[in-house]
């Protein structure tokens, strides 16, 4: 069967490239793909943005079914029209990703459901936020309602900054339409982790664990990115704390996710913020939930997935999920991001890439802000890379990987040496 994976980034690239080691696999379309996706032997990038191409696409070649990686074409509606063209896709309709798309209305859903999540309250006018900040005091987070690429929430660690970031937002619309409301937060404490799961409508399948490094700079430091790293499994995930995350959150969110009339299929990922304590009373919180995997925790995660992909998403978009067999590497894997200069603020593109070594059987690297012109490898985007290892250990994964991030070659190229540091054993992050 042909498959086709819409989105561009190292998440995309990772995803299609699981898809395409399936033996009833013939091709992986990619749409638009990337430098990576264009260089790998049973994937074909294809240039095409717009939901109607798509759908023509994927009726011509006879595409099995689609998957959607990124959140923009899933709010659009990508699901809804190729549905309503007949044609199958694993993703929420654009309803159901209203849970990332719009903060305000997962804040509702949470609160209306009982899932647990910190104390909000939503403005659209300046005056009332900037009295409910000096109400509330700070640290405090603001967040814009909308989509805004990863520049919509503002931990303000002092009330300056958190009433410059309501006045960005809704004085100076530095964020268009995405901050003309905003939702603002109690601020939270504690480690945070990605929890993800596949919903067919009626079942789930939970993926590994992974956690994620949001800083740009070594030790969390520096400004908030798409993220900079992430490993899999996160050890702060015990049996007996992902049980509470499936029974306080998961369930909970799906169940009232239908009875609010909209059913949800797709990625569920849930970002949360554990709190200290013993496993079956530490504080768990949902700081947020994407309608899709995260970048780069899809790295890692497909790195240790074991069985057949191209099958587990077959029963995902024909609602037979129950019947999916997955396991897990239990190596851990470790992906470090490269990314360019300039990032976050103002990535430099057309650096000319070199020394990315092939892939081996711990060690992949996936593409993200890459092009291949004249067959030169070139920078495009603010994340470039990401090297993603294997190991025993999260040293041994650690060590594989940045051995091959010290091949890669490019002009500016920035990247944090600590990947993985909350997972070391304390003993061992002191060596
Ligand atoms: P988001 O884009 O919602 O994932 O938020 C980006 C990052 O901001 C999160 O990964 C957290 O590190 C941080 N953050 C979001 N909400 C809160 C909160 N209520 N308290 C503390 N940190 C937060
Ligand atoms: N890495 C975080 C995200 O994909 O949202």
């Amino acid at each position: 069967m042909k498959l086709l994976v819409i989105g561009s980034g190292g998440r995309e690239h990772a995803l299609a490239w699981r898809l395409a080691q399936s033996q009833r696999v013939t091709r992986v379309f990619v749409a638009p793909g990337n430098g990576g996706t264009a260089l790998e032997d049973r994937l074909q990038n294809v240039p095409l943005t717009q939901i109607e191409e798509l759908i023509e696409f994927a009726r011509r070649e006879e595409i099995a079914y689609t998957v959607v990686g990124p959140e923009a074409p899933l709010a659009a509606g990508v699901v809804d029209a190729f549905r309503a063209a007949g044609l199958r896709i694993f993703g929420p309709t654009r309803a159901a990703a209203q849970l990332e798309s719009s903060k305000d209305f997962a804040k509702a859903f949470m609160v209306r459901h009982n899932i647990p999540t910190g104390a909000y309250q939503t403005f659209a006018n300046a005056q009332d936020a900037h009295a409910y900040i000096d109400q509330q005091g700070a640290p405090i987070v603001i967040k814009a309602d909308g989509l805004a690429a990863g520049k919509g929430v503002v931990v303000a660690m002092n009330l300056e900054e958190a009433h410059r970031a309501v006045d960005d937002m809704l004085s100076d619309n530095k964020l268009g339409q995405a901050g003309a409301r905003v939702v603002i937060e109690e601020f939270l404490t504690g480690e945070e982790a990605s929890f993800i799961v596949m919903c067919d409508g009626n079942d789930v399948l939970a993926l590994a664990t992974s956690q994620d490094h949001k800083r740009l700079l070594d030790g969390d430091e520096g400004p908030n990115t798409g993220g900079m790293g992430a490993y899999s499994p996160a050890p702060i995930i015990t049996p007996a704390l992902h049980n509470r995350i499936m029974r306080e959150v998961v369930h909970p969110t799906l169940q009232g996710m239908a009875r609010d009339g909209h059913p949800f299929t797709g990625f569920l990922y849930a970002g949360l913020m554990i709190g200290d304590g013993p496993d079956a009373t530490r504080p768990l919180k949902v700081l947020e939930f994407n309608c899709r995997m995260g970048d780069p925790e899809t790295q890692p995660i497909m790195m240790r997935f074991r069985g057949d992909l191209a099958t587990v998403f077959e029963h995902a978009v024909n609602g037979t999920l129950e019947k999916a067999d997955v396991q897990w590497d239990r190596r851990t894997a470790l992906g470090v991001v490269l990314a360019s200069a300039g990032y976050p603020a103002a990535p430099r593109t057309g650096d000319p890439v070199s020394g990315v070594p092939a892939a081996t059987e711990d060690c992949v690297v996936f593409h993200a802000g890459t092009v291949l012109e004249d067959q030169v490898l070139r920078t495009a985007g603010g994340r470039v890379l990401c090297v993603t290892a294997l190991g025993d250990s999260v040293k041994r994964a650690q060590a594989v990987a940045y051995k091959a991030v010290q091949q890669i070659q490019f002009e500016g190229r920035q990247y944090r040496s600590d990947i993985g540091w909350r997972a070391l054993p304390s003993a061992e992050a002191n060596t």
